[in-house]
């Protein structure tokens, strides 16, 4: 059995890597991308400002978010958590719980109904869960924090108290928590099933033999989520079906993994997530939706479930810590001969993503030789998770500082040795860039923010008591689009069009921008377009994550109005004006479809609809799969440039200025996307000089689990960033735009450390860089 499952593996694999070659190779025309999106050329109003339609309705508190959804008869739900890191729960005593006024279900792993195990994000197109671990299904304990038991009552407060009456005796067993050990036994890490060892030439040899050389280590430390809007869920059943009022980053995701643990149908589970408030990688799913779910069963009774903000840090994982090694070999004049980009993340056993730093390094620089290498140190904790430009936040924190003290070791500017350095394809894959134009991008923003300001030597520039540095880096995040991506479009009578996809609002602008992009496809003004989303129901598997939803739900949309145009020729009869005429002969225009070459023959949609006697037309279509992104290299870039004073007495750091200069493709709606720039850059601020969950090695047990005592930037901390772009669209991508969601905070946290270095001439490799590392 395992030798046929073995040599089925192999033959799939082969399949696909003779696949892979196949797309490379294929010509540009045959590829999704390889015909440029009409929209390139005509964006109409893509690009300009335009509010969110959901302003009003979140302003005014009528957008219903996941844990506002109420439901009959509902009861609501309080989690205890594991305060052991590893055992059995020899004992747990919920008598007194039961008695406690209001409650209706106290339960624990001795009366959970029966759950398959969830499916583990990656493992399948909608696996959803963090981790891989039974729910509730014994009595193992694999986390510090894990839960062990629900409790049900008819108020909030009656959940909470009768939770602390909860009694657990616990046989410890031995948990690996402290890193320095687990790292003595490393793993190779695999991010998508791809190992994160890569190597192109000789990277060892080619360092040994370069004339200037810089080796340094970085540390980062682990992240925990803190979007604004707590974990929750409304849900109950109706039958044997499920319905669950939810904020996730993958509706369908999410439906089609409950059903695998309930043992249902797909169709059995309704998932809505109208808004989200924050999302960040960490809203998939974790035990409290199915625990919840599994409780609402058993009382027969909707239930409500909110985490506490402690409960996030207990339930939900986070970004795990890294210990990176950069060493880098160059010429004299600055050109990189070697790029040795190593290290160790810690992790789970049951889940699989280690925080993928090599990532950015990937493309980033010329270089004849490079070596990528992820190893991973298991530990008993939270599985880590997805966590804003996992990889990429982390990693560009390493790799540039390392490029800025090789700078320093050179004499020579950070930013002419970065331009030095640019290479002219992908220098992992030798693939051609679908468009990379950083260079516009580092000139555009060195002159906007001043950088001819800057003082070479450190320490040289003082404002009083404050001493002032500038510092710039990279930002980088790759384009993805992933597979599943469907929409279906409906033309009423009246001329008004509806988009229906299940992505997701999280507060980026997706409904908005979407609104944009369909009206501009179908030649009619954003009044007359209606875009849902947030909604199992709906058609497409797209994911809120990877930066890439715009891409999945353009490229849908796109294919949709491509089928609804070829509906529409077939309506066209004798007495039309486009009787006759083909898909490729016409364009949408002016509330109507018009012959390409003359605008005189043409026909509304509500005169086609009235002729044809039809209330409606539906037409359902399914994105291409992303083959683009095997045959070009395509990412995001971006030059961030950051001012920061410390304070010559106590060594307080303060960012007093932030740019980011982009080059992320076609910009589709300046006002929400300055809005990502500047949320993912106050992220990276946050992630350079706060951030840090405090993790007791001897417990395993997460020590700061608030945001009063895990910091987050708030106004204070928080300069004006100006941000801007080049607004060259990618000719590959739809619409001609490139991610833009976790770019902000890629660079940013390098950008701050090295311009502290420019501040101090203090070099801090260590993250958060605290006041205490800079006395
Ligand atoms: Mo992002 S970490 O893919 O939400």
């Amino acid at each position: 059995m395992s030798i046929l499952k073995t040599a089925v593996e192999k033959a799939q694999g082969a399949a696909m890597a003779v696949m892979e070659k196949v797309v490379e190779i294929a010509p540009d025309s045959l590829l999704p991308g390889g015909k440029p999106d009409p929209l390139i050329a005509a964006p109409g109003m893509l690009g300009q400002s335009i509010s969110r339609l959901d302003g009003p309705q979140k302003v005014s508190g009528s957008a219903p978010f996941a844990a506002e959804f109420a439901m009959d008869g509902m009861v609501f739900a309080a989690i205890a958590c594991s305060t052991i890191a590893k055992g059995r729960i020899a004992q747990i005593d919920v008598a007194e719980a039961e008695r406690a006024p209001g409650v209706v279900l106290v339960m624990t792993h001795l009366n959970a109904p029966k759950l398959n195990p969830p499916p583990l994000f990656m493992t399948a197109a909608k696996a959803a869960s963090g981790d891989s671990l039974p729910v509730m299904q014994d009595d193992r304990v694999a986390w510090n924090g894990q839960p062990i038991a629900i409790v049900l009552a008819e108020t909030q407060e009656q959940a909470d108290h009768a939770k602390s009456l909860i009694r657990v005796r616990y046989d410890h067993e031995h948990a690996a928590t402290v890193f320095d050990v687990a790292k003595q036994h490393t793993r190779d890490g695999l991010f998508q099933g791809k190992p994160l060892q890569q190597e192109v030439g000789d990277a060892e040899k080619a360092l040994a033999a370069a004339p200037v050389r810089v080796d340094a280590t970085y540390t980062t430390p682990r992240h925990n989520h803190n979007a604004i809007e707590l974990h929750a869920a409304t849900l109950g059943w109706q039958g044997d079906d499920l319905v669950v009022h939810d904020c996730v980053q993958g509706v369908q995701h999410v439906s089609w993994s409950l059903a695998q643990v309930f043992g249902l149908k797909e169709e059995q589970v309704h998932v809505t997530s109208p808004f989200v408030g924050g999302g960040f990688g960490g809203k998939t799913l974790w035990q409290h939706q199915i625990i919840a779910a599994a409780a609402s069963k058993i009382a027969k009774r909707p239930v409500r479930i909110m985490l506490s903000r402690e409960g996030v840090f207990r339930l939900v994982g986070g970004r795990a810590p890294t210990e990176q090694r950069v060493r880098l070999g160059a010429q004299q004049d600055g050109r990189l001969e070697a790029i040795l980009h190593t290290g160790v993340v810690a992790m789970t056993t049951h889940n699989q993503l280690p925080e993928p730093f090599v990532l950015p390094t990937q493309a980033a620089y010329a270089s004849p030789a490079i070596r990528l290498d992820v190893q991973v140190a298991d530990l008993d904790m939270t599985a880590n998770t997805f966590m804003r430009a996992p990889g990429e936040s982390v990693g560009t924190f390493a790799l540039e500082s390392a490029i800025d003290e090789l700078a320093v070791e050179l004499g020579i500017d950070p930013i002419e040795l970065r331009l030095r350095n640019e290479p002219e394809k992908d220098p992992m894959n030798g693939r051609p860039f679908s468009s990379r134009r950083v260079v516009d991008a580092w000139r555009a923003g060195a002159e906007r923010f001043g950088w001819g300001q800057r003082r070479a030597t450190p320490g040289q520039w003082r404002d009083g008591e404050w001493l002032v540095g500038m510092g710039c880096a990279m930002s980088t995040y790759p384009y993805y689009r992933m597979p599943g991506g469907a929409a279906r479009l409906t033309l009423a009578r009246d001329g008004r069009a509806r988009v229906e996809v299940a992505g997701h609002e999280m507060g980026m602008g997706t409904a908005t921008v979407q609104t944009m992009v369909a009206a501009e496809r179908l030649g009619l003004p954003m009044s007359q377009v209606t875009f849902a989303y947030g909604d199992s129901k709906l058609p497409g598997t797209v994911l809120a994550g990877g930066s890439q939803q715009s891409a999945a739900i353009g490229a849908a949309v796109s294919s949709a109005c491509g089928a609804l145009v070829e509906a529409l020729l077939t309506l066209c009869d004798g007495d039309s004006p486009l009787h006759g005429l083909k898909a490729d002969d016409v364009v949408c225009r002016d509330g109507g479809l018009c012959k390409v070459d003359d605008a005189q023959r043409r026909e509304s949609y509500v005169d086609i609809l009235a002729r044809s006697k039809r209330d409606e037309l539906c037409v359902e279509a399914s994105a291409p799969p992303p083959l683009e992104t095997q045959h070009w290299s395509m990412h995001s870039w971006g030059a961030m440039f950051c001012e920061v004073r410390v304070n010559a007495v106590t060594c307080e750091p303060r960012v007093s200025r932030f740019l980011g200069s982009f080059d992320c493709g076609r910009i589709l709606n300046a006002k929400t996307a300055r809005s990502q720039f500047r949320g993912g850059i106050i992220m990276g601020l946050g992630l350079a000089l706060m951030e840090e969950s405090q993790f007791d090695e001897r417990s395993g047990r997460i020590m700061n689990p608030s945001l009063a005592e895990y910091h987050v930037p708030v106004h204070l901390d928080v300069p004006e960033i100006d941000v801007l772009w080049n607004d060259i669209p990618d000719p590959r991508t739809p619409m001609g735009a490139r991610g833009i969601g976790e770019i902000g905070i890629t660079g940013t946290g390098a950008a701050v450390a090295n311009a502290i270095y420019n501040a101090t001439g203090r070099r801090i490799r260590d993250l958060p860089i605290t006041l205490d590392k800079l006395l």
